[in-house]
């Protein structure tokens, strides 16, 4: 996104006032999020790109929601509240009235219209600076153009209106040339015109298509641009396009990460958001989603079946069949199969986090392992430690969480639980099954278990007639049998 002033000429005017009915959803429509950016946010940064004077935004539906959305991702933009007049062509007057003295062209985008790309964008407004027309408009020719207004051209092929679905004739909705929302306007015709456009339509609103009809009228020139990858019009209405966008963009966003180096096996089950980054020589595995600001260093491979959100992966690591988010992961490290890391893990480089491995808020050191069915939380390990199976860090006492501290070159025993707040020493060892409530200093050998008692024929004498018994009377006799044999031959 840049954000220096190429074209003093351009403004640009985003129309997101909306309700989007047809979502039937609390969110406002336009803050639905395809490759992890709100529909919005994704009109906003193109807008930013073409480097015009302003941007405006026009709020009205969950108005605070919107505008607190929009400036978040585009501090830069101006938040324009639109009145109880309902319709696009107030949308845009309202905006206007906020630039009184551009005399420059007016780029009028849709907040619903998220694929549009900067390339499509600057070639529509050079031609509408080389034709001079009074606007020149965005169409494309869809199989099904429902839901879409029509362009009516006239006998010699030129634009005389547009005419939206509902209010047209049987004749007109049979047209398939469809109005893209996409605009560029000379601001002072478009200024004029506005004020003449009235409600008396199907809808009770004040149409910015409209003004197309009344242009032609005042025998002002209006062109309008076929865009032949009708992908980049889409209009996001219900959640069937909502999908469909999100599809198209996650194409869009794989071909560009495969074109700069990364192997990506299967295109269809690979989701990558707009913001996540991929360096060279990574390999993504079928069915893993690398999602919001996640970054993977070269020689890593991802999947399959992983999910990773907001995390780092560094150089060599692999993370296979694991679910992450807000973690990092060593360079060399390996991740899985199914591990849960959550906010706050940092695996240190060449570290393990094994299989059914849960950690949180915790940082394992350079070489560290936990390799088996394990929950590590509010824990800092050293390096070179080894946990033994099973590992429990019991950080949460009820009331508050506690820290476990594991120092270097540290190896427990299978099926310990840390009871925290607890400190182990460097070297320290344990033993299986250790229930660790105090420290471990430096180089011990910590047991807590009681030492094992063994009660001789205790199965023979109360489960008399089992199974049991009678394969352990048969076991001890041969044991006796062959005790005495090893007698004679001593
Ligand atoms: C609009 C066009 C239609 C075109 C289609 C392309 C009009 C009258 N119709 O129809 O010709 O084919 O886009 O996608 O312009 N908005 C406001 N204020 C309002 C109403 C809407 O800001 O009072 C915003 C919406 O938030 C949305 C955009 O304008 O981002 C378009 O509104 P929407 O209701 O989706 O218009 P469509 O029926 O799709
Ligand atoms: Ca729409």
């Amino acid at each position: 996104m840049s954000n220096t002033v190429a074209d003093p000429g351009l403004a640009v005017i985003v129309l997101a006032a909306g309700q989007g009915t047809r979502m039937k959803s609390s969110l406002p429509k336009v803050l639905h999020p395809i490759g992890g950016r709100p529909l919005v946010g994704h009109v906003l940064h193109t807008a930013l790109d073409l480097g015009p004077a302003r941007v405006l935004v026009v709020v009205r539906h969950e108005r605070d929601r919107v505008a607190a959305a929009v400036l978040a991702d585009a501090p830069e933009v101006v938040v324009v509240d639109q009145d109880e007049v309902p319709g696009t062509g107030r949308a845009v007057e309202i905006a206007l009235a906020q630039l009184p003295d551009f005399t420059g062209d007016v780029l009028v985008l849709s907040g619903d219209v998220p694929l549009l790309d900067v390339d499509t964008l600057s070639s529509l407004i050079r031609a509408h600076r080389e034709s001079a027309a009074a606007v020149t408009l965005m169409s494309a020719i869809l199989d099904d153009a429902s839901g879409y207004g029509r362009i009516i051209r006239d006998g010699a092929g030129g634009v005389s209106r547009i005419v939206e679905q509902k209010d047209a004739t049987a004749d007109e909705a049979a047209v398939t040339e469809i109005n893209a929302g996409v605009y560029v306007f000379q601001a002072s015709p478009l200024r004029t015109q506005l004020a003449r456009v009235g409600t008396g339509n199907a809808q009770g609103e004040k149409y910015l298509t409209d003004v197309v009809g009344l242009l032609r009228g005042e025998d002002l020139a209006v062109s309008a641009s076929i865009v032949r990858d009708v992908a980049l019009t889409l209009g996001v209405n219900d959640r069937v396009q909502l999908a469909e966008a999100g599809r198209i963009l996650n194409a869009r966003t794989v071909r560009r990460w495969q074109l700069e180096g990364a192997t990506i096996v299967d295109p269809a089950t690979t989701w990558i958001d707009v913001d996540a980054k991929l360096a060279p020589d990574v390999t993504v595995l079928p069915n893993t989603h690398v999602l919001g600001a996640t970054v993977v260093e070269s020689g890593a491979t991802i999947g399959p079946d992983t999910s990773l959100v907001d995390c780092e992966v560094g150089e060599g690591a692999t993370v296979r069949r694991s679910d992450a988010t807000l973690a990092v992961i060593g360079a060399g490290a390996t991740v899985g199969p199914f591990s849960y890391l959550r906010p706050g893990t940092v695996l240190g480089a060449h570290g393990k986090i094994g299989t059914f491995v849960e950690t949180k808020n915790s940082t394992i050191g350079e070489g560290s392992k936990v390799p088996h069915l394990s929950y590590v939380g509010d824990t800092t390990i050293g390096r070179g430690v080894n946990l033994g199976a099973g590992a429990i860090t019991a950080n949460y006492d009820d009331l508050t969480k506690h820290r476990t501290e594991i120092g270097d070159e540290v190896h427990t025993g299978s099926h310990n639980v840390f009871v925290a707040p607890v400190r182990i020493g460097d070297g320290a060892k344990t033993g299986a099954g250790a229930v660790i409530r105090k420290d471990v200093p430096a180089g011990a050998l910590a047991l807590s278990v009681a030492p094992q008692r063994n009660v001789e024929g205790w199965v023979e004498k109360n489960r008399p007639g089992t199974g049991a018994a009678d394969v352990a009377a048969r076991a001890r006799s041969a044991q006796k049998a062959d005790d005495g044999t090893q007698e004679e031959d001593r």
